[in-house]
């Protein structure tokens, strides 16, 4: 990842391991790498690494949430967010509308699933979820007519949504449901200002909207001068911005996940 430098001789944590590829790339760089993944189905590609690259890599099996707990700080955190393609492409983790399958949708092995989530979800509340993280206008309609129906495979539910243009959303606003996906970013972003060294770097690569604006808004509290009670109050701003970067026309050609990703940055000052 070229925005981190030089990263030979640093500290990392990948707080969202997926198969690997960010990790196995900062090992190559020579960085020292802590992981993070919820997702135990990872496990494997983790102990890949810890073979290969000794005392340099330690995985940890939570959710990154618990940045929070580490003891050390660190020259870089890096988040890429969402699912991976691991967890999407495979039948039984039910997060994908193109493959019938359990409606489940978790990431981890714990908590409720997408199906459990329907039946428990007060429609207002279902239809809350709906329009905040996948932007459905007709919400509470929808929302309705999914609690009502209590879909327990994917194809189930995608059934029921007779706009074409809603199903990628409601699957979307369901797994962010499902997992918590705003609270854990919202609890680990909390986390990362004493958890980085002065110099330190925060990278988040994000998906959609609603993680992004997050992201976009904590980043703007820690780069103005006053605007977080929990930093240092001084005269200049305890982080600077690094420009936002967008993927180009042949990463988004090669990796179609990409269309859609930000990646925002910001250098701890002192
Ligand atoms: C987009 S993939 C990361 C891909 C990775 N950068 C790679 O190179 O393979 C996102 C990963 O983050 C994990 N994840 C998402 N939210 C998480 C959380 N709150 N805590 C821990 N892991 C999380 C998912 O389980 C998934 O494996």
């Amino acid at each position: 990842m070229a925005a981190l430098g030089d990263i030979n001789g640093k500290s990392v944590v990948d707080a969202t391991f997926g198969a690997g590829g960010y990790s196995q790339a900062f090992l190559s760089a020579g960085a020292t790498v802590t992981a993070f993944d919820r997702d135990s189905n990872v496990v494997g590609d983790a102990r890949v690494l810890s073979d290969k690259f000794g005392s340099r890599f330690e995985f940890v099996p939570r959710p990154f949430s618990h940045i929070a707990e580490l003891q050390n700080t660190y020259d870089a955190i890096v988040f890429d967010l969402g699912i991976s393609s691991m967890q999407i492409d495979v039948a039984s983790r039910g997060f994908s509308f193109r493959f019938d399958g359990p409606l489940d949708m978790r990431m981890s092995d714990n908590g409720i699933t997408a199906s459990e989530l329907i039946i428990n979800t007060p429609v207002e509340q279902l239809a809350k979820i709906l329009r905040d993280y996948g932007d459905i206008k007709n919400a509470t309609r929808l929302a309705r007519i999914i609690h009502d129906a209590a879909p327990q495979t994917t194809f189930e539910l995608k059934s029921l949504i007779h706009d074409s243009r809603d199903v990628a959303p409601v699957f979307q606003a369901l797994r962010i449901a499902v997992n918590d996906e705003l609270g854990e970013l919202e609890r680990a972003l909390d986390a990362v200002p004493k958890r980085l060294n002065p110099g330190g770097k925060c990278i988040c690569v994000t998906f959609h909207s609603t993680e992004d604006r997050i992201v976009k808004n904590t980043f703007r509290k820690w780069t103005s001068v006053s605007g977080d009670p929990r930093l240092p109050d001084t005269n200049s701003a305890p982080f600077t911005l690094i420009k936002t970067m967008r993927p180009d026309d042949a990463e988004t050609q090669h990796n179609p996940r990409a269309r859609s990703a930000h990646m925002r940055g910001v250098i701890k000052s002192y």
